[in-house]
């Protein structure tokens, strides 16, 4: 019989078995639902509610029984539906009387938001850590980059020179504010909701405070419809999720780029790419187009759990059984883009000799010639004409703007000088640029001496 058959006079449909159970998915919350039951049955002996020598057998038995599982000896059962009334099942097999109190003052409601809090508990843990490591890489590349001059790109056509380093630390940024939301991600999902039962509390004299004590939780949830009914830190979870998916992906479409012959910027290491089937010479990045293919997947986790929530009354509604498929797949998803880009991108060669060819020749140097007029006194609309001019005839002639002679120069405006050679080479271009923030070697550094220090005091 099931756990809940006493009402019922018939067995369950099998197409009903088969529809509605979540074991065969929620399983891989088995360490957070034994732990979960562990605290509960504890707090009940402490309290009185159960007699200590069942509160005692039961834990016993819980640990017993999380061996087996570790050890693959167990064989869930689809009838027993999902992973709480599995877990309960088998500890009334084993123990008897003492297992059928363990979900006094209980509810899977409650049951099922706890173990979700603590799966996404550690899931954002991971995922800060794993981000950590790429950060780390980043780090490293830039380090070793601080003077590879490299074209900086709007709407993919060269704009103006940055260095390797300055570009390598624009995703450290990125990535260090998805550790930042993982630490949110974390303590959204840092509030214990046993408790709250089926949706109304309990008559029994629960002690909460112990519960999230034992379970290391920061707070209890101040409302029994609430505790059971929010499914916000799983979306929040997504979000972070999507979010650094997002940046992963639009990386990988730089280095799709810069891996091609046309750019050569980029040459990935012979582990982290593939060949094909019929064309001999190839070499393809697929590893960074599935991660860029793969965020798709991620977004439709968080879009389908949004649109799953967005229609439920208060509180528990069988929908968020829902929740878990999409959590876990994200979960999966962004632990192994995460990992298996990291070792993609710490494996790349980077062929600064490209990219600085690339700097030269694609008037990357435009700004910072009409700037030279600008300081040698001709107002900047006006400079910014003459040096138009000045680059639709080097296109004609197909000459960068150094290729022309000073007294070419000359004929588009008389303030040029023999100065402008050094003003306008690349590497007065990266270096002059000399802002917070900005790409000149000196600056970098400081940024990634200041990325270091956070990144070393950053904790959840
Ligand atoms: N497997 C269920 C879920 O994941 C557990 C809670 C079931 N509660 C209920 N009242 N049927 O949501």
């Amino acid at each position: 019989m099931k756990l809940w058959g006493g009402r019922f006079e018939k067995k369950t449909d099998g197409l009903v078995d088969d529809f509605h159970s979540s074991i065969t998915f929620d399983k891989r919350l088995y360490h957070q639902d034994i732990a979960g039951s562990i605290a509960h049955a504890t707090m009940l002996g402490e309290q009185g509610i159960i007699p200590k020598a069942d509160a005692d057998a039961i834990v016993a038995g819980l640990r017993a029984i999380e061996q087996d599982i570790d050890a693959g000896h167990v064989q869930f059962e689809l009838d027993a539906e999902d992973i709480h009334m599995n877990v309960e099942k088998l500890l009334i097999e084993r123990i008897g009387d003492a297992g059928k109190r363990l979900h006094t003052g209980r509810s899977r409601n409650d049951q099922v938001a706890l173990d979700c809090r603590m799966y996404v508990k550690d899931a954002s843990k991971e995922a800060s850590g794993l981000m950590a490591e790429l950060c780390h890489t980043l780090l490293t590349i830039a380090k070793a980059n601080t003077a590879t001059i490299m074209p900086g790109y709007t709407h993919l056509q060269r704009a103006q020179p940055i260095t390797l380093a300055h570009h390598m630390m624009a995703y450290f940024q990125m990535f260090s504010r998805d550790m930042q939301r993982m630490k949110e991600v974390y303590a959204h999902a840092d509030v214990m909701p046993l408790g709250s039962g089926a949706l109304a509390g309990t008559t029994y004299p629960l002690n909460r405070e112990r519960v999230a004590e034992l379970l290391g939780f920061s707070a209890i949830s101040m409302n029994s419809l609430d505790g059971v009914s929010d499914r916000d830190f799983v979306c929040d979870y997504l979000y972070a999720a999507s979010a650094c998916m997002m940046h992963l992906s639009r990386f990988c479409e730089e280095l799709i780029l810069w891996n091609t012959h046309e750019f050569r910027f980029v040459e990935m290491d012979d582990a982290f790419a593939t060949g094909s089937s019929i064309m001999p010479q190839k070499k393809n990045p697929d590893v960074a187009e599935l991660i860029r293919g793969k965020t798709g997947r991620v977004f439709g986790d968080l879009t389908g759990l949004l649109t799953t929530l967005k229609g439920l009354p208060l509180a528990y509604n069988k929908d968020m059984q829902e929740d878990k498929e999409a959590l876990f797949d994200a979960r999966d998803t962004l632990v192994k883009s995460l990992v298996v880009f990291n070792g993609m991108l710490s494996t790349c060669t980077f062929r600064s000799e490209n990219m600085a060819r690339g700097a030269e020749g694609g008037f990357t140097n435009a700004t910072d010639a009409a700037d030279y007029l600008v300081k040698k006194g001709m107002p900047f609309r006006d400079a910014h004409a003459v040096i138009g001019h000045l680059v639709l005839h080097c296109i004609k002639e197909n000459k960068a703007i150094l290729d022309l002679s000073l007294d070419e120069l000359k004929t588009f405006s008389e303030l040029f000088d023999e100065d402008v050679f050094e003003a306008c080479s690349m590497h007065a271009c990266v270096t002059l640029r000399d802002v917070p923030g900005g790409p000149a070697p000196n600056r970098v550094k400081d940024a990634i001496e200041a990325g270091e220090k956070w990144l070393d005091a950053f904790s959840i």
